[in-house]
């Protein structure tokens, strides 16, 4: 093992696996059948400090670093993704006003989210900006002392759940990426209503919707950084929390290499238990060491973003980083279940053992917080910029 883990992180990390076990799992295949989401956990990981993990602590956050996050994260993600993303999607909505906010814009959002008591939603893509999040339409025009917000936004996390949203609209549609404003928006503001609340292959308790805003009025001092710093401010909190998918990612194989493990044992097949077939030892072989290669890759990234703390400036090490943890967990996360679906056999594909669950949810890894195809493009951008190794 190539990382270090403090008696600090082994001890965190062993008390959220506990809790995941015990109070998580069993809820687990319900949250996925049900597709509804499961407020109970909200408020277990409320009262346990995960929900706000990553946030300072003088907001009422848990001042934990992105290492120890990402260990919350993939503890959760080993057994109930859905459950994982509560604290990620969290942690998303609250980045762009820890990296772009004033002291005073934090001190009056960061405690209700840190804390639980209003859930975040950070709302970026719409029908026409996808992977191409400088072609954002949504438009916030000026009038005295506020905007007024007009779009379509979708795909959005915790859509219709969220009292606060960070909302990322265009201030100078001419100026493309130069004219994206970053906004907090108050969840019950008029104008705003939710569309479409999506029916989703994995990740089902977890409420992805269509919001719509038809001149919602945000105050002027709700604007994060300068108009037309929205687009940098997307990208700088991309940086920050693609560790975290990757963290849910890297849960969601290890615990398909959990389960599989203590089936095939189990399993008798030929008069003998299936892990005694050398064909499956090697299978299993294969995913053990994409998963310590692909954890290895996640908690260096997580130092490296850690390291580079708040940093105004964009640093291609960060950005690499990030998108490499992310494209490594997250194909490892699909290869692994497909795998443990396949050891599985036919029970594999069936709803009475939770590995068929598990590859459903692996696979929007791949594709949310930028497909794995956006973060190639990332990490090729950014080897130009590395320059010579020495
Ligand atoms: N940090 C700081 N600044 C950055 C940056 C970074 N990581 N990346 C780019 N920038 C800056 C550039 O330097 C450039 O600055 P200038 O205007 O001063 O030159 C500006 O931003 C524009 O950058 P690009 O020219 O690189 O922009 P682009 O249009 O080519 O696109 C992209 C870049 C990487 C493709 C970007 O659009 C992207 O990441 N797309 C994916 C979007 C995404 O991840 N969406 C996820 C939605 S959230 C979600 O999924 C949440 C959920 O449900 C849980």
């Amino acid at each position: 093992m190539s990382y270090h883990l403090t008696d600090e992180q082994i001890l965190f990390r062993d008390t959220v696996r506990r809790l995941a076990a015990d109070r998580v799992q069993p809820r687990a295949a319900e949250i996925d059948r049900r597709g509804e989401f499961p407020w109970d956990i909200f408020e277990l990981f409320s009262e346990y400090g995960l929900v706000g993990v990553g946030m300072p602590e003088q907001y009422g956050g848990g001042g934990a670093d992105l290492l120890t996050f990402c260990l919350a994260v993939e503890e959760v993600a080993r057994v109930c993704a859905t459950s994982s993303l509560i604290i990620a999607a969290q942690h998303l909505g609250a980045m762009p006003i820890l990296v772009a906010g004033s002291r005073e814009q934090q001190e009056r959002f960061i405690p209700e989210i840190a804390s639980g008591r209003k859930i975040a939603a950070f709302a970026l893509t719409e029908p026409e900006a996808g992977s191409d999040a400088g072609g954002t339409q949504t438009q916030a025009i000026r009038e005295g002392n506020h905007y007024r917000i007009s779009g379509t936004k979708v795909f959005i996390t915790n859509g219709g759940l969220a009292k606060t949203l960070v909302v990322f609209a265009s201030t100078a549609l001419s100026r493309k990426t130069r004219g994206i404003s970053a906004f907090v928006v108050d969840g019950e503001s008029s104008g705003l209503s939710v569309g479409r609340i999506e029916e989703k292959m994995g990740i089902r308790g977890s409420q992805t919707a269509m919001l719509n805003f038809d001149a919602v009025t945000v105050p002027a001092n709700n604007l994060l950084g300068q108009e037309g710093e929205g687009f940098k401010i997307a990208m700088r909190t991309l940086d920050r929390t693609r560790p975290g998918i990757a963290a849910q990612a890297l849960g969601i194989a290890q615990g398909a290499l959990d389960v599989t493990l203590a089936h095939l044992k189990e399993r008798r097949q030929f008069g003998k238990p299936l892990i005694e077939q050398q064909s499956i030892q090697f299978m299993l072989a294969d995913m053990e060491t994409r998963i310590e290669a692909s954890r290895n890759l996640l908690y260096k990234a997580a130092e490296v973003v850690e390291t580079a703390g708040f940093a105004q400036q964009a640093s291609p090490d960060v950005t690499r980083y990030s998108a490499m943890a992310k494209l490594m967990c997250s194909d490892t996360a699909m290869q692994v279940t497909t795998d443990a679906v396949q050891l599985f056999g036919g029970y594999g594909y069936i709803r009475d053992y939770p590995v068929e669950r598990m590859m459903r949810d692996a696979k929007i890894t791949q594709i949310y917080e930028g497909t794995n195809q956006i973060q190639r493009l990332v990490i090729f951008r950014n080897l130009l910029e590395k320059g010579t190794p020495e």
